[in-house]
């Protein structure tokens, strides 16, 4: 059985102030005993604060990106090692704003992974098409090339570390969510992906949808059989919002 995950990504959003009142107001809501895990991925600036207000929560902490050098003369970025020192679980890899706002190609992303993963952190490989390639037909191809090109340096194995987000680009911040049947769809076609190379690592691993996830869809979402969880943003920043969709993960 897959443990579903909801993340917050809360992209450059935030204040101290903001946030301290975000997670008070999400740690009263959030109802124990759930089987979902949940994880908040705030601004690098933010995250030991955040980790502090988090603590003994069972919440876990996670960032946005990572640089795929370990150490060095590379102004401005942070690494794997540094994300880990302060309480991270998990990174995201691969956003569809990085990769088409700051120009993160398939390699550099691959990179990424692998620098996560070596110091144990947890990468969620996000991958997704742009609006213009899913009326090209071109859903599959783009998804699968994301997705190899990381396979390809990394092995199938790394998945039984990893997390997938499945984030159609059409469907960030838009309001215009992929159907459940429109993820389902990729989703059981990333998932045989995966288990064409192993069928274990294909069953047991976790595939989030995301894009413009809120409480009003996130139940039927999550009810399909190849979507374990949401890769939450807008919504994650509201305290009652993103613990009903939380609520709605199981
Ligand atoms: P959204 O963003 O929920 O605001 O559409 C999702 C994401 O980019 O991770």
């Amino acid at each position: 059985m897959r443990q579903p995950l909801v993340a917050g990504n809360w992209k450059m959003h935030g204040s101290r102030a903001e946030n301290a009142s975000l997670v008070s107001g999400l740690l009263d809501l959030l109802q124990p005993g759930k089987r979902a895990e949940i994880l908040l991925c705030p601004p690098f600036p933010y995250l030991m604060e955040t980790g502090r207000l988090l603590k003994d929560s069972g919440v876990a902490l996670g960032a946005q990106s990572v640089c795929a050098e370990s150490q060095g003369a590379f102004t401005g970025e942070v690494s794997a090692a540094m994300l880990k020192d302060v309480g991270c679980r998990y990174v995201l890899v691969g956003h569809s704003e990085r990769r088409q706002l700051f120009g993160e190609r398939d390699a550099l992303v691959a990179r990424k992974f692998v620098a996560a993963q070596g110091q144990s952190l947890v990468p969620v490989l996000c991958v997704g098409e742009t609006l213009e390639e899913r009326e090209g037909g071109q859903t599959t191809s783009v998804v699968s090339r994301q997705l190899e090109a990381v396979l390809a340096v990394t092995g199938v194995q790394a998945l039984a570390r990893a997390v997938i987000a499945y984030e159609p680009v059409w469907a960030i911040g838009t309001g215009r969510t992929a159907s459940p049947e429109q993820a389902q769809e990729v989703h059981a076609m990333i998932r045989a992906k995966v288990a064409e190379r192993d069928a274990t690592i294909g069953g047991s691993v976790r595939i989030l949808y995301g894009g413009s996830v809120k409480a009003s869809n996130a139940q039927e979402l999550f009810a399909m059989p190849d979507i374990d969880g949401g890769l939450v943003g807008g919504a994650s920043l509201k305290a009652d919002e993103f613990a009903r969709i939380c609520a709605g993960a199981g």
